[in-house]
């Protein structure tokens, strides 16, 4: 049921001329995962990799993502869905603009509603700015519970910056042995991991 919904929700974003970003990108990046996830993690756009695939978080920093939700015994098409704040890849990787996420954020709520996640991972300042606060700041409300619409929200760093800047991996673990553990609280109590 849910993945009628989203498979349809996809045809329609695959569509989309809302914004400019479409006419500048190869692939529309819908999102991925299974529908049925209590847990959703979500992004801030599609990069290279991502455009040529139509796959969000394929690249190195989905490859690093990837190896975090090991880490934490959660695999993307099993306890997942992944998504991000615009479907379509910005030039250049630039940051999307305030009009363009307001543009794309109908889907993303639509999207939240249909998978109807209990807790949200937003990876970097971009993903907590564009569903939460525009004015948020990601050093001050990385690794505190949101409460968003009933669905429990962690903020945290997005794994690029990461492999720009190491010494972040530390806090982002911190973060997500917290999602781990309300992981356990909410949807699975035995939900294992090695690491945590
Ligand atoms: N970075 C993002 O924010 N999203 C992706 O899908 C890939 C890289
Ligand atoms: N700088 C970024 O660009 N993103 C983060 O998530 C944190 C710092």
């Amino acid at each position: 049921m849910k993945e009628r919904e989203l498979e349809s929700l996809r045809a329609q974003v695959d569509t989309c001329q809302r914004c400019k970003l479409r006419e500048g990108c190869q692939r529309v990046v819908f999102g991925e995962g299974n529908p049925e996830a209590s847990l959703m993690l979500i992004g801030e756009g599609p990069g290279a990799e991502e455009d040529k695939l139509g796959r969000p978080f394929v690249g190195r920093a989905g490859q690093l993502l990837d190896k975090i939700l090991e880490a934490c015994g959660f695999e993307r098409f099993t306890h997942t869905y992944i998504g991000n704040i615009v479907k379509c890849r910005p030039p250049q990787n630039r940051i999307p603009t305030d009009e363009e996420r307001l543009t794309c954020r109908p889907y993303l709520h639509r999207q939240i509603g249909i998978i109807e996640p209990k807790i949200i991972v937003l990876l970097g300042a971009t993903a907590l700015q564009g569903l939460i606060d525009p004015q948020a700041k990601i050093t001050k409300a990385r690794g505190n519970w949101l409460m968003w619409q009933g669905i429990w929200v962690m903020p945290t760093y997005h794994p690029a910056a990461l492999l720009r800047n190491p010494q972040l991996k530390r806090p982002t673990w911190e973060d997500f042995k917290k999602v781990v553990a309300k992981y356990r609280e909410l949807v699975d109590p035995n939900h294992y991991s090695a690491n945590c």
